[in-house]
């Protein structure tokens, strides 16, 4: 049996005649024979990606501009000396519609792939609360309000996946491995506390923040890297559930 696979959906799909009935699916046309399939894939992506950033509630897919995201929570254990649990929430990611897609690769047979993007420019607002220490002092409870804008994001994702059975009998992919790799390039901050008492003290650090944003950016990629991943593979795992094998078959 030949697999016609979907490949993460969000960003790549294949031939299907039952999925052509989605509009999405009229921009990616491509046939799994074709010695080109990653650049058919990669033109059809790159046409179809208006689609995706509406968001597409039959996939499961969120508007993706803004991506509104309820609530995230990070363990933010950096040491013993700081060890700092932060919620974020009403978090808004504003910029994606200018997305680039670099590169894309898939290997059908062994239903892997890989794709490279570059995002010139973010806009993240969001509430947060913090609770755990730095060194002697605790912290409980702080919070306030954040916003930020993030320029030049490298993005690089690999991921594979596995069919698995679904109580319907049905067979469905899920997401087997992923990584990520997200790299800022630079950034700038600005947060307000609830509790004005420690508005100059987040005001020393976030002045700290934006004077060494390249370098901060850089020692943060793997938590933010780690987080994203997380969230993607929800997200793909959501999107994946509501496609069975046999229609992409
Ligand atoms: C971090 O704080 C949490 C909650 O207070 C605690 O359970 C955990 O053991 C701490 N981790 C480290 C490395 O201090
Ligand atoms: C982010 O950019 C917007 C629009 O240019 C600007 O109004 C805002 O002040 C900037 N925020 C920060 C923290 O630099």
């Amino acid at each position: 049996m030949k697999i016609f696979v979907i490949f993460f959906a969000i960003f790549a799909l294949v031939k299907s005649n039952v999925l052509e009935r989605s509009k999405i699916f009229q921009d990616i046309n491509c046939n799994i024979q074709d010695p080109d399939l990653d650049k058919c894939l990669l033109n059809g992506v790159r046409k179809s990606l208006p689609r995706w950033l509406k968001g597409i509630p039959e996939l499961g897919v969120p508007p993706l501009d803004p991506l509104y995201i309820p609530k995230l929570t990070i363990d933010q254990v950096i040491s013993d000396f700081v060890n700092i649990t932060a919620t974020y929430t009403n978090l808004e990611v504003m910029g994606f519609r200018n997305t680039v897609i670099n590169s894309l690769k898939v290997d059908p047979q062994n239903l892997y792939g890989s794709i490279k993007i570059t995002i010139p420019w973010l806009h993240i607002q969001t509430d947060f609360s913090l609770n755990g220490k730095i060194g002697p002092m605790s912290i409980e409870n702080r919070g306030g309000h954040s916003e930020g804008n993030f320029t030049d994001i490298f993005f690089f994702m690999k991921a594979s996946v596995k069919p698995y059975k679904k109580d319907d009998g049905l067979e469905y992919f899920k997401i087997n491995k992923l990584h990520q790799e997200i790299t800022i390039s630079d950034g700038q901050i600005k947060v307000d506390t609830k509790d004005k008492q420690y508005q100059p003290a987040v005001e020393m650090m976030t002045s700290f923040f934006n004077q060494n944003a390249p370098s901060m950016l850089e020692t943060a990629s793997p938590i933010i890297s780690k987080t994203s991943e997380k969230m993607t593979k929800n997200l793909l795992d959501n999107i994946l559930s509501n496609i069975p094998t046999s229609e992409i078959m």
